[in-house]
């Protein structure tokens, strides 16, 4: 059974449009997203040490997001891409952690909620990218990621779970979509993640 909540709007076909235009800059800031949701999902395991139930899943979605990183830098390298020497702040990202709350119960359902909603987005923009593929090869690795993100936007509410109860869980995560829709239909559209 599923457990995260779908998207409240589609990814604009200018989105894709800009990615294919410049699939380079794309893959570099979609190595950097892997690298930061590895450390994000660790980052948990730092803040949250006493919560043992989920550490194991933190820990395997780290390592997972770390492999995705590998892979993608790997792909860059194939194309004589490099890593760029710094990377643009992620306004979405930022926008969204932003509007979490600061008291440590609900700053901690806040972050995986927030977890969640941005893998359940970058599961909807790898089934996008996968599909934009001529080469067989690519589209298959897309297709891979998007299952993957798919997998953790489910991960994070099921963590969520185990520590608060279901209502106060969809209460606030129809929130979340409901802003995650407000701050993405705000960022301009390039050749990135977001
Ligand atoms: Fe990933
Ligand atoms: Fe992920």
């Amino acid at each position: 059974m599923k457990l995260n909540l779908d998207l409240a709007c589609a990814s604009k076909p200018e989105w894709i449009a800009a990615v294919m235009q410049d699939f380079d800059a794309f893959l570099q800031d979609h190595a950097d997203c892997e690298r930061k949701a590895s450390a994000m999902a660790m980052s948990f395991v730092a803040k949250y040490p006493d919560r043992l139930a989920i550490i194991p899943e933190l820990i395997d979605t780290a390592v997972e997001e770390l492999e995705h990183f590998r892979q993608v830098y790997a792909l860059m390298r194939k194309r004589g891409v490099t890593l760029p020497k710094q990377m643009r702040e992620d306004p979405y990202a930022k926008a969204l952690v932003k509007r979490c709350k600061s008291s440590r119960e609900e700053r901690f359902l806040d972050r995986l909620l927030v977890a969640s909603v941005m893998e359940t987005r970058g599961a909807e923009r790898f089934k996008m990218v996968s599909e934009a593929q001529d080469d067989p090869e690519m589209h298959r690795f897309y297709k891979i990621l998007w299952a993957s993100e798919a997998k953790h936007g489910h991960i994070f509410v099921k963590m969520a779970l185990h520590y608060f109860d279901e209502k106060r869980v969809y209460d606030r995560l129809a929130w979340w979509i409901a802003e995650e829709a407000k701050v993405l239909n705000n960022l301009s559209i390039r050749a990135a993640l977001h």
